[in-house]
C-alpha cells in the first residue's frame, strides 16, 4: 500500500468521508475500564486520548462520555477514549525506559498521542464513498492480545502492524513484529480494527467477538463481512510514532541481536 502525504488530503477530498484527526496525550496511567474495571492499577500501563470523563470504571449504562467537558482530540465533539499499551526500552544493563511519542505527518507541533482515522474506504481511495453504518452510542471494542506471543497467536490480529521509518514519511513496508532493526525517525504501530459488527452488540464478554475482520480480503480491498458479522462498519485505525530516537545507539542494544523494545504488558 502507498500512501500519498497525507497533508493534502483534506485539499483533495474536502467533502468526503474520511476523517483523520490528531489527538494529544490525556494521561499515561495504570487503568483500563473496558478490560479491567475498576482496577487501579489496571494489568499494565496505557497511553490514554480522548474525553476527560475517563476512569477507572465507565460504566456503559451512564454513558461517561456525555459527561466530558472536554477532549484532548482535535474535533472538539469527540469525547470517545482510546488507549493502547506504551512502548519501553529495555538497555543492556536491564534499565527500562519509556519512549516517548512524536506527533505524525500534519501535526508535527504534538508531542506524541495518536492520530485517529475513521475511513469508508481504504485510505489510499480519497472518494470514501462506500457505505458503513455508525458505532452505535456505548460503543467498545479491543482489538489485539496481551498474551500473544507467537506467530499463530499474532495472526489473529492480522491488521496489527508496524513500520520502521526510515524517514518521517516512510509508510511500507509494515510489518506484523517490531522492527529488528533501528528506525531512524522511530516506530510507527498502526491499529485497524475488525470492521464487520453483528449488528447487535456494543460490547461482549471478550470485547473482540462481537466485531470480526472481513471473511476475505481487507476492509481497503472491500471484502466482505462473514454472515455472522454483516454489518460494515468504518475502519477505525489509530497510528502513534513511537520517538525511538533516542534509543537508537547498537551498542545499547542487545548483543544476541534482537531488537530491544517491549511493551508494557511485557510484550517484545
Ligand atoms: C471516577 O472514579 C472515582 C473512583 O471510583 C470516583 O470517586 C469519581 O466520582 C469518578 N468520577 C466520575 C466523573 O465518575
Ligand atoms: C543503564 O543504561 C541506561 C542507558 O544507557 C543508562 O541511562 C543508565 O544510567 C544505566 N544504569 C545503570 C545503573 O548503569
Amino acid at each position: 500500500m502507498r500512501w500519498t502525504p497525507l497533508t493534502s488530503l483534506a485539499l483533495l477530498a474536502p467533502a468526503e468521508a474520511l476523517l483523520r484527526f490528531g489527538c494529544s496525550q490525556l494521561v499515561v496511567e495504570r487503568l483500563d475500564p473496558l478490560v479491567n474495571p475498576g482496577m487501579n492499577p489496571s494489568a499494565h500501563l496505557h497511553q490514554i486520548i480522548g474525553g476527560n470523563s475517563f476512569n477507572t470504571t465507565m460504566d456503559p449504562e451512564k454513558d461517561m462520555p456525555a459527561s466530558s467537558t472536554c477532549t484532548t482530540c482535535q474535533f472538539s465533539e469527540d469525547f470517545s477514549n482510546y488507549w493502547t499499551a506504551v512502548l519501553f526500552f529495555r538497555a543492556r544493563n536491564g534499565s527500562f525506559h519509556r519512549v516517548p511519542q512524536r506527533g505524525n505527518a500534519g501535526f508535527e507541533g504534538s508531542d506524541g498521542g495518536m492520530t485517529v482515522y475513521y475511513m469508508a474506504d481504504g485510505l489510499a481511495d480519497y472518494e470514501q464513498k462506500s457505505k458503513v453504518v455508525a458505532f452505535k452510542k456505548g460503543f467498545r471494542m479491543l482489538i489485539g492480545d496481551a498474551m500473544a506471543r507467537s506467530k499463530e497467536e499474532v495472526n489473529r490480529f492480522r491488521q496489527l502492524t508496524y513500520t520502521c521509518l526510515k524517514t518521517f514519511g516512510t509508510r511500507f513496508p509494515e510489518t506484523q513484529y517490531l522492527p529488528k532493526e533501528p528506525c531512524a525517525e522511530g516506530i510507527m504501530a498502526n491499529i485497524r480494527f475488525p470492521t464487520c459488527w453483528d449488528g447487535k452488540n456494543l460490547d461482549s464478554p471478550d470485547h473482540m467477538s462481537h466485531m470480526s475482520y472481513p471473511a476475505s480480503g481487507t476492509f481497503e480491498s472491500e471484502g466482505p463481512c462473514p454472515a455472522t458479522h454483516p454489518v460494515r462498519t468504518p475502519q477505525l485505525m489509530y497510528e502513534t510514532i513511537w520517538d525511538t530516537r533516542p534509543f537508537n545507539d547498537p551498542n545499547e542494544w542487545p548483543e544476541d541481536g534482537s531488537q530491544p523494545f517491549v511493551w508494557s504488558m511485557g510484550d517484545t
